[in-house]
């Protein structure tokens, strides 16, 4: 009798039966959409995100420190959205509800850019029972007087202030701007995070060349995105602690499968759930069994990790890489047939 394969994956020191979950996006705003994900076959459940602006109008009246009927403050303001789908307190109540209606673990989401009282809104999201909480500090450092130094002091100071307060485990999401990344990384890791999610998609709009205006742009991924994330995950896979899940650009089975080959733990999927739907999870959970079956293999274990890019001489390496790919494109400078 062959051995049973197994898919099965620890992320954040929860057991999972495989490593595809739906990544934070209004999926699981509702019960319906969260039973429907997890009949897909969503392996977890990470909720949308509940954001700082929403926490700090709940409790102040004001949005990083400006009162939104304040004219002088009208200009700042006016992007933000005027409805969320869930208040705080909402929040709170969905969680309770996702848990009680799903078996699969549920991982809520803040999601801010300063470390002030917002954060303290996580003891009660790991009070309404979540089981894991990812933060996201979505920040675009536009101003010239700050320091890159005091940023990752800053975010390295939230989790190691959230490690002390929480319960629950904590992922956090990350940007991939930082001059040396690897660093980032170690540091959080060392300040107790308990993964890292790699990596965020920076949303920048574009540029409408009638109206001579910026124009909002969200586009859904496709798996161009994904090489940054196996480049870094194969990195630093063997050197952290923490676990370690992608996000971006994950399109189909084999690019799960690479992100598990760079040393993922768990795989995030958005865009490719709003293409396919929910029953995607299982194609996705089908591939990688059928790979695993055609390479004789019976546990993630064996393969996580496989490409594993972190050598002592890594840097040297990937100057190589850079080179080599370079030198291997060859022109072929053909112009297009003239139109007579
Ligand atoms: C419509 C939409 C809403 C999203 N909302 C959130 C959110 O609330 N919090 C968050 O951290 N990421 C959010 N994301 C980012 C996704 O979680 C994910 O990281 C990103 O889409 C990349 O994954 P993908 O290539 O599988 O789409 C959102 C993405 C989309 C498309």
């Amino acid at each position: 009798m062959s051995t049973p394969i197994a898919l099965t994956t620890t992320y954040l020191g929860l057991r999972l039966a495989h490593p595809f979950m739906v990544g934070a996006s209004p999926l699981a705003f509702d019960l319906d959409s969260v039973k429907r994900l997890e009949d897909g076959g969503s392996s977890a459940i990470v909720l949308h995100s509940l954001f700082e602006e929403q926490i700090s109008l709940a409790l102040s009246g004001r949005i990083h420190q400006m009162d939104p009927f304040e004219k002088q403050f009208a200009g700042a303001l006016a992007g933000y959205p005027e409805h969320y789908a869930l208040s705080p307190d909402g929040y709170l109540e969905h969680i309770r509800k996702v848990k009680a209606a799903v078996g699969v673990p549920v991982i809520a989401s803040l999601n801010g850019m300063t470390p002030e009282t917002w954060l303290q809104f996580a003891v009660r999201i790991d009070q309404a029972g979540a089981d894991a909480l990812e933060l996201n500090m979505y920040a675009v450092a536009t101003d010239p007087g700050e320091i890159g130094a005091v940023i990752e002091r800053d975010l390295r100071n939230v989790v190691f202030e959230l490690k002390h307060h929480l319960r629950l485990p904590i992922a956090v999401k990350m940007t991939p701007f930082f001059t040396a990344f690897a660093d980032v990384a170690h540091q959080l890791d060392r300040a107790g995070a308990d993964g890292l999610v790699m990596f965020n998609r920076f949303y920048q709009p574009d540029i409408d060349i009638d109206r001579m205006a910026a124009v909002p742009r969200l586009e859904l991924s496709t798996n161009e995105e994904l090489l940054l994330r196996l480049r870094w995950t194969a990195l630093l896979h063997s050197q952290l602690r923490c676990s370690l899940a992608i996000t971006g650009g994950v399109a189909t089975p084999a690019d799960g499968i690479k992100a598990i080959l760079a040393g993922a733990d768990a795989v995030q999927m958005v865009s490719a759930i709003l293409r396919h739907g929910p029953a995607y999870f299982s194609k996705m959970r089908d591939g990688l069994l059928r790979w695993m079956e055609s390479k004789e293999v019976t546990s993630l274990d064996e393969v996580r990790g496989r490409i594993d890019g972190s050598t002592a001489d890594a840097d040297v390496v990937e100057r190589a890489n850079y080179l080599r790919t370079l030198q291997s494109w060859r022109p072929a400078l053909e112009d297009e047939p003239r139109r007579r």
